[in-house]
């Protein structure tokens, strides 16, 4: 089951760095595609910043449509997470081809995936930053994270919230240790 993450701690949802799969709506059928490279700007209202590369067919879903959602697969989607990164949804529907779940998302028409952990469902500020960068920047305007995975951030420490982090070409890890330090 889902259960709503409050806006001011969505920014935790991505803070660690996971590899996400990122979902679009366009021309009536869904598509996602793996991205490493998003990262959070702010906190309240929260917003995102990430790298969509204009060859793939997300950008044109994305920027047609001013929305997408971002996926935070857990370790168990590891092989679908670099499936969908390594074909285009130009021709192909990946969420057939790799047994991934759309389930209707609150207030953008791109769907969840129902087999990763987190979601953030965002609202397009801007594509194409500048001309020189595939920079996308985005409102999060409703966030979702799987029961029992996240309170107040990731329970890291049970294996179905562990994440995925890319450390570039074929290597990926998973999160670690917990360490409290208040302050
Ligand atoms: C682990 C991994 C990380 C990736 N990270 C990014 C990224 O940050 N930005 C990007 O534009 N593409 C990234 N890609 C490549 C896209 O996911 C890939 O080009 C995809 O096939 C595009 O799909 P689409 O044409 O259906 O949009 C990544 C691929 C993998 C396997």
């Amino acid at each position: 089951m889902k259960v709503r993450v409050p806006l001011n701690r969505a920014s935790r949802l991505l803070n660690h760095g996971p590899t996400v799969l990122v979902t679009s709506f366009y021309k009536g059928r869904p598509n996602v595609q793996t991205v490493a490279w998003n990262m959070p700007l702010d906190y309240a209202p929260p917003k995102v910043a990430l790298v969509i590369g204009s060859d793939n067919y997300s950008y044109e879903c994305i920027t047609k449509t001013g929305e997408f959602v971002i996926n935070i697969p857990s370790q168990k989607l590891l092989e679908k997470t670099v499936q969908c990164g390594t074909i285009s949804g130009r021709k192909v529907d990946k969420f057939k081809k790799f047994k991934l779940t759309p389930i209707p998302a609150k207030k953008v028409k791109a769907p969840l995936i129902k087999e990763c952990i987190g979601h953030l469902e965002c609202r397009l500020i801007k594509s194409r930053v500048t001309k020189d960068f595939d920079l996308f920047l985005a409102d999060v305007v409703y966030a979702w994270a799987e029961e029992g995975t996240f309170t107040d951030r990731w329970l890291i420490e049970k294996e179905k919230a562990k994440t995925i982090h890319h450390l570039g070409g074929e290597y990926f890890t998973f999160p670690g240790k917990i360490k409290i330090r208040k302050w």
